[in-house]
């Protein structure tokens, strides 16, 4: 059976108003990334850490998602066993368009988890502050987001459905985190829409669309049902 992966990064949920990392007037601009975003950061100082996903929450309260997120949702509805949507993202916009079975490889933000019981639950858009944990009532929790210097569990579900796809499709992220040029590689057909153009990047893939992802999503929803169509050009 023919697959498709579908990876997607900041760039998905920029036009949704979620600002991406390390473009300019990016997150990483306006925060230091191994004080927010690294286990030692974590260890160093609890309270900005929180702080920082409690900002992140109280904004993703505010969006809402873009046709790029709605129509990959209603093509995952379509080819519900023959897509693999994947995403470095930890917004819930995906979701919030309906679309279901995302993989979240660097964690989901609405959540928190338990250090003392293991225990994963929504917080939906509140802040962490005073909350504890719904079954052991312990106040030792933590955002459910992979840091800097922690391992990813889920990248292993990412390399399986690589290794089950014919089709690539990569949209708005950057590569400097996952290597996406090598993945391309790993798949027979390989498609890149990013906003800005990445000379080294963008010749790891046979098509590339240098434009928002609100535009380019209507072609590349006609080049997946294409390929899994057998009419892939
Ligand atoms: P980056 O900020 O590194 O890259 C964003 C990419 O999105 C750039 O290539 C832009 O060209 C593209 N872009 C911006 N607006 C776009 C739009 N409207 N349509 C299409 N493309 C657009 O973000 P990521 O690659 O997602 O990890 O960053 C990867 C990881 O780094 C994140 O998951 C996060 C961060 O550290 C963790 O926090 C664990």
């Amino acid at each position: 059976m023919k697959k498709v992966l579908i990876l997607s990064g900041a760039g998905l949920s920029a036009e949704s108003g979620l600002k991406t990392f390390r473009e300019s007037n990016g997150l990483w601009e306006e925060h230091d990334v191994m004080e927010v975003c690294s286990a030692s950061g974590f260890r160093k100082n609890p309270k900005k850490v929180r702080e920082f996903y409690d900002e992140r929450r109280a904004q993703l309260e505010k969006v809402k998602p873009n046709h790029a997120h709605e129509m990959i949702a209603k093509l995952k509805a379509e080819f519900k066993d023959q897509i693999f949507v994947i995403t470095q993202n930890v917004d819930d916009l995906l979701e919030r368009a309906g679309c279901k079975d995302v993989i979240h490889l660097h964690g989901f933000l609405p959540e928190l988890y338990c250090a003392s019981c293991g225990t994963h639950f929504n917080i939906a858009y509140k802040k962490q502050e005073s909350t504890t944990c719904p079954k052991c009532k312990q106040p030792f929790l933590r955002h459910n987001i992979v840091m800097f210097e922690e391992p990813a569990p889920q990248y292993q579900t990412l390399y399986e459905a690589l290794n089950q796809s014919g089709l690539f499709v990569c949209i708005g992220t950057s590569g400097y985190v996952l290597p996406v040029g090598h993945f391309a590689s790993m798949c027979e057909h390989s498609i890149l829409n990013n906003l800005d153009a990445d000379p080294a990047l963008d010749s790891c893939f046979d098509k590339v669309y240098t434009q928002k992802a609100s535009t380019a999503i209507d072609q590349i929803a006609l080049d997946i049902r294409n390929y899994l169509g057998g009419n892939y050009v």
